[in-house]
C-alpha cells in the first residue's frame, strides 16, 4: 500500500503571520478529511519552527533543503539531523529551483538523499525535465537518469522513506500542467525505473508537481501511478490547498 501525500512547497514565501493562520486552518481541515491523504508544510527554514507548533495531527512538516553534511564549518547550511530535532518529517531534495538556480548536481542530490535517509526523514526527491529536453524527445530519459542518479546510495532498509515528485520544469509556476495522461506515463515509467534500480517499485510514492490546482488536482490524482502532489502557488492559500488534499480520492492507494 502507497502513502499518498499532499505537500505544500512555499518556496521563499509566506511570514510568521502566514504560519499561524494558515497553518491553524489546514491542520484543522485536515483532521476532517476521511481519504486518507498525509498533509505536509513545507515552509521556509526560518519558519518551520513556527509551522511545527501548529501542526500535528495528520499535518506533518518538511524542509526545502538540507546541506549534505552532518554538522561542522559550514555557514549558512542546515543538517538534516537539526531538521529532525525540529520536528520535521519530510525534506525535498533535488527540487528543479535548487538544480537550476544553485548549480545542485545529481552527485549532490544523492549525497543530500543518503545524509536524510540517515537522519530518518522521508526524502521528497524532485526530477523533471525542461521544455527543450520534453520537445526534443528525451523526457523520459532524463528523468529515469535523474531517479537512478539521486537513488545510487539508498541501502535496502530506507526505501519505505523515499518519495519521489514528478516535476515537468515547464509546468512549475507558469500555470501549464501536465495533462493527466501525460503525467501517468510519465510516473508509469519512473515505476520502471525504480524497478531497475532495485528498489520495491510498486511501493513507493509518486507526486506530480507543476501548477496543481483545486479545479485540476482531481484528474491527476486519479490516475493509477499517481499518489499525490507537490503544490508551490497553491499551497499559500489555505481553500485552495484543502481543496487539493480534498480532491484525492478515497483508497486510491494500491
Ligand atoms: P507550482 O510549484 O505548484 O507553483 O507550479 C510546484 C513546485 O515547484 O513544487
Amino acid at each position: 500500500m502507497r502513502r499518498k501525500i499532499v505537500a505544500g512547497n512555499w518556496k521563499m514565501n509566506g511570514s510568521k503571520d502566514l504560519a499561524k493562520e494558515l497553518v491553524g486552518c489546514v491542520r484543522s481541515e485536515a483532521e476532517a478529511l476521511d481519504n486518507g491523504v498525509e498533509v505536509v508544510i513545507i515552509p521556509p527554514l526560518i519558519y518551520v519552527a513556527d509551522v511545527v507548533e501548529q501542526a500535528g495531527g495528520k499535518l506533518a512538516v518538511g524542509v526545502q533543503n538540507v546541506g549534505q553534511w552532518s554538522s561542522g564549518a559550514y555557514t549558512g547550511e542546515v543538517s538534516a539531523d537539526m531538521a529532525k530535532d525540529q520536528g520535521c518529517e519530510y525534506a525535498l531534495v533535488g527540487h528543479s529551483e535548487r538544480r537550476q538556480l544553485f548549480g545542485e548536481s545529481d552527485e549532490l542530490v544523492a549525497a543530500k538523499v543518503e545524509r536524510l535517509l540517515a537522519s530518518g526523514l522521508t526524502a521528497i526527491v524532485c526530477v523533471g525535465e525542461t521544455l527543450e529536453e520534453r520537445e526534443a524527445g528525451r523526457a523520459e530519459a532524463v528523468v529515469a537518469s535523474q531517479v537512478k542518479a539521486a537513488l545510487t546510495k539508498v541501502a535496502a532498509e530506507h526505501w519505505g522513506q523515499v518519495v519521489i515528485a514528478y516535476e515537468p520544469v515547464w509546468a512549475i509556476g507558469t500555470g501549464k500542467t501536465a495533462t493527466a495522461e501525460d503525467a501517468q506515463a510519465m510516473h508509469a515509467a519512473i515505476r520502471v525505473t525504480l524497478a531497475e534500480a532495485g528498489a520495491p517499485a510498486e511501493s513507493i510514492s509518486l507526486l506530480y508537481g507543476g501548477s496543481v490546482k483545486a479545479d485540476n488536482a482531481a484528474a491527476l490524482f486519479a490516475e493509477p501511478d499517481i499518489d499525490g502532489g507537490l503544490i508551490g502557488g497553491a499551497s499559500l492559500k489555505s481553500e485552495d490547498f484543502i481543496s487539493i488534499c480534498r480532491a484525492m480520492p478515497a483508497g486510491a492507494e494500491s
